[in-house]
């Protein structure tokens, strides 16, 4: 058996990395040339569960069920149709569940996504039909079962969406929705570039709604990024081994350190968005780990002494959604210069920003050498993380 995790592109070695500290077994980037995925075998379903509820970087974590070649002219809804009738699919499936089809496609073909669910969506119901003799249910809207069909120019994949509709960089735990948020799953990427050690002083100083540092938090505590969401978890509406997969949460909510103590911080101007990282920080369970102050970042040496963080995490404005783009550069410059005062020697600085140039331009006159430079497609966007560390030029 094989789990397909999605992801950002780019951060496919990232998530490779968080794979390998969970489970043995040849881990595969790209798989059929679909970017932004990793494949691993798995030997049982529950393996997929504690992928789907522990992993941070991922967005989906899907069962392969079956892939074949398909012609990219109008013939390849027929070949659609015929693979997808091929793979095993009728187990996942029972009278008093829903199912849809939901499909993805890159690359040029005579069709587009809509007809490639509805062949799909065919050859489930005719296969249920001749195998178990009942007209499987559909439910476009808030499917029980999810079945992916997916196509990257002659290559198709069938898989079950162990997450559903909702991706996994939705934690669950936000109430305040801040108009820039950053995804989860590249809140916690950067946290991993950064190579935090929970012992050290970590700071957000540009940190909105406190996605960054509710992320930091989280992951020192061993807290799965499923834990706030165990109401929308699509394995949970399979229609069989319930109880198994509520046991293997249980497990791993078992392992969640509360006690830990940690120095993270975050800081914003607005005091609307103080507000709102406070409330998330309460609704993530993290108000006593995470000290959130409204301060400007040009001014950060009135909250802590030059040298005492040993990590910055941010995600500056880009200047598309808030403040223009002039602004948002000066924003940057103010973020690098007051960063470096604060910063310990060899002090890391990770941010995410559309401003490369900037970086490039700017970080290493100040002092800082660029230790990491990675693209990321977030959406439709390509942005940039940095890794800078100071007193290394
Ligand atoms: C891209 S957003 C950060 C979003 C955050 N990562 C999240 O997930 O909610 C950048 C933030 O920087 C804040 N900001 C802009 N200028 C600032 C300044 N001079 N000092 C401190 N914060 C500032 C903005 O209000 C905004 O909340």
């Amino acid at each position: 058996m094989r789990a397909i995790l999605t992801t950002c592109w780019g951060l496919e070695n990232i998530t490779a990395d968080e794979i390998r500290e969970r489970l043995r077994g040849e881990v595969e980037l790209n798989p059929f040339g679909f970017r932004g995925r990793v494949a691993i075998s798995i030997r049982t379903i529950e393996e997929a569960i504690l992928l789907s509820y522990s992993l941070r970087t991922i967005h989906r974590c899907m069962l392969l069920l079956h892939s074949f070649k398909i012609r990219t002219d109008e013939g390849g809804l027929e070949d659609i149709y015929e693979g997808v009738k091929e793979a095993e699919f009728t187990q996942f499936l029972s009278p008093d569940v829903s199912f849809a089809i939901r499909s993805e496609r890159k690359g040029e073909h005579r069709f587009i996504s809509p007809q490639i669910a509805a062949s799909a969506g065919q050859a489930v119901i005719d296969k249920v039909m001749e195998k178990k003799g009942y007209r499987q249910k559909v439910n476009l809207d808030d499917p029980d079962v999810t079945i992916r069909v997916d196509v990257s120019n002659d290559n198709c994949m069938v898989c079950l969406d162990m997450v559903g509709g909702e991706s996994m960089h939705r934690r669950g735990w936000r109430r305040y929705d801040h108009p820039a948020s950053l995804k989860g799953s590249i809140a916690s990427a950067l946290v991993r570039i950064s190579g935090w050690d929970e012992g050290e002083t970590m700071l957000d100083p540009l940190c909105g709604s406190g996605t960054i540092p509710i992320e930091a938090a989280h992951t020192a505590m061993d807290l799965p990024p499923g834990y706030f969401r165990k109401d929308n978890l699509a394995f949970m509406r399979l229609p069989f081994k319930r109880e198994v997969f509520s046991q293997i949460m249980a497990q791993i909510d078992g392992g969640i350190r509360w006690g830990i103590e940690l120095r993270i911080y975050g800081s914003e101007l607005f005091e609307k968005h103080v507000e709102g990282a406070i409330m998330n920080a309460h609704s993530a369970g993290v108000e006593d780990k995470v000290k959130i102050y409204r301060h400007d970042v040009s001014a950060l040496s009135e909250l802590f002494r030059p040298g005492s963080v040993d990590v910055i995490v941010t995600n500056p404005p880009y200047g598309m959604r808030i403040a223009d783009v002039k602004r948002a550069a000066e924003i940057h410059r103010s973020l690098l210069r007051s960063g470096f005062d604060l910063l310990r020697e060899g002090g890391r600085m990770v941010l995410v920003t559309t401003h490369k140039n900037l970086i490039f331009s700017v970080a290493e006159n100040l002092g800082f050498k660029i230790d990491k430079s990675l693209p990321i497609c977030n959406g439709n966007l390509w942005i940039r993380a940095f890794k800078l560390i100071k007193g290394m030029a």
